[in-house]
């Protein structure tokens, strides 16, 4: 964990920490810098450690370029900060790597060509929120890139709380929501995303604001691919009361869009952010290869002190062998 004097708060508006280490380059008013670090396929100083985690904390993502990594190092470096879980708890790993998740061009191919976009909010998400425990973070590593489209949106949840009315605020403060794993909104998903989440399903109620330990923020988890419904409320007012959150979260004004090179990577803190993998690659003939590791999460607490339930399925443990 980073010493207390190196955790950035929201009240000292984040100035805690000059870094020394790496340079920080922010890339929007809100979310998103670009780091300048030392080469990440080496081990890491716990000072450079502590930097990277505090612009974490204050910019939600963070990105760092021409740091062209393999399996093992990314696997090193994602260990620097976390426990890795296993690559996916539904859709699996890389072969000899189990806690690497492959995001190929063509991973949910008939999930997403051809079929009709219901919302334009369709396929952001935080990753397996449909877990008890989501990801705490996420790393995700270029490697083929094509050479245009492909760019990857996030959005912080924290600001997009902030920005609702207070009375707003108070009511989703209360609320509840259940979580999990469905083929996007209006699209039927393949014979095999079925069957692969048939064996292992997922299912979660988390607080629809979350309170971020080291900081105290308040953060809208709301995760649009995968929260379906909240707690108490009629089908009709619970989708109307979504619509508005989602629709809400994704104003561009709350997100910053990042173009990708062979050798980038983007470092997102999971609790605090929902993200948008690219469409418009599925239009275009090139190839897109990344791999992703997602670090052990607690199980989210909302802002009465009440933690998630689980409905289905288990926590997402950190990946030990034998686990797999
Ligand atoms: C993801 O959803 O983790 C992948 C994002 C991307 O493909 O850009």
């Amino acid at each position: 964990m980073p010493s207390a004097a190196l955790v950035p708060s929201r009240e000292s508006g984040f100035a805690d920490l000059a870094p020394r280490h790496i340079a920080v380059h922010p890339l929007t008013g809100h979310i998103g810098a670009e780091i300048e670090a030392p080469d990440l396929s080496r081990p890491l100083s716990p000072e450079v450690v502590d930097e990277i985690r505090a612009a974490l904390l204050k910019w939600k993502v963070v990105f760092f370029r021409d740091q062209p990594l393999s399996h093992a190092e990314h696997v090193a470096l994602a260990s620097a900060f976390g426990a890795p879980t296993i690559g996916h708890p539904v859709f699996g790993f890389v072969e000899g790597y189990p806690q690497v998740y492959s995001i190929g061009r063509d991973r949910f191919a008939t999930r997403h060509t051809g079929e009709p976009l219901i919302r334009p909010w369709t396929g952001w998400h935080t990753d397996v929120t449909a877990a008890v425990n989501p990801p705490a973070a996420s790393i995700l590593r270029g490697v083929t890139i094509p050479p245009y489209g492909g760019d990857t949106f996030w959005t912080n949840l924290a600001v997009a709380y902030d920005a609702l009315s207070p009375t707003l605020r108070g009511f989703v403060d209360t609320l509840r929501g259940i979580h999990a794993f469905a083929p996007p909104e209006g699209q039927a998903g393949t014979a095999d995303f079925k069957e692969k989440n048939r064996r292992r399903p997922l299912v979660s109620e988390h607080p629809l604001v979350r309170v971020i330990p080291e900081t105290g923020e308040r953060v809208l988890f709301v995760s649009p691919s995968f929260l379906k419904s909240i707690t108490g409320l009629t089908p009709r007012e619970s989708q109307q009361l979504l619509d508005l959150l989602f629709e809400h979260i994704t104003r561009p004004e709350f997100t910053v869009r990042f173009r990708w090179r062979p050798g980038s990577i983007a470092f997102w803190d999971n609790r605090t952010t929902a993200h948008l993998a690219p469409r418009d690659i599925y239009s275009l003939d090139f190839d897109r290869q990344l791999y992703r590791i997602t670090l052990k999460g607690d199980v989210p607490v909302g802002v009465d002190g009440r933690s998630s339930s689980l409905i289905e399925g288990e926590p997402l443990e950190a990946f030990t062998a034998g686990t797999a």
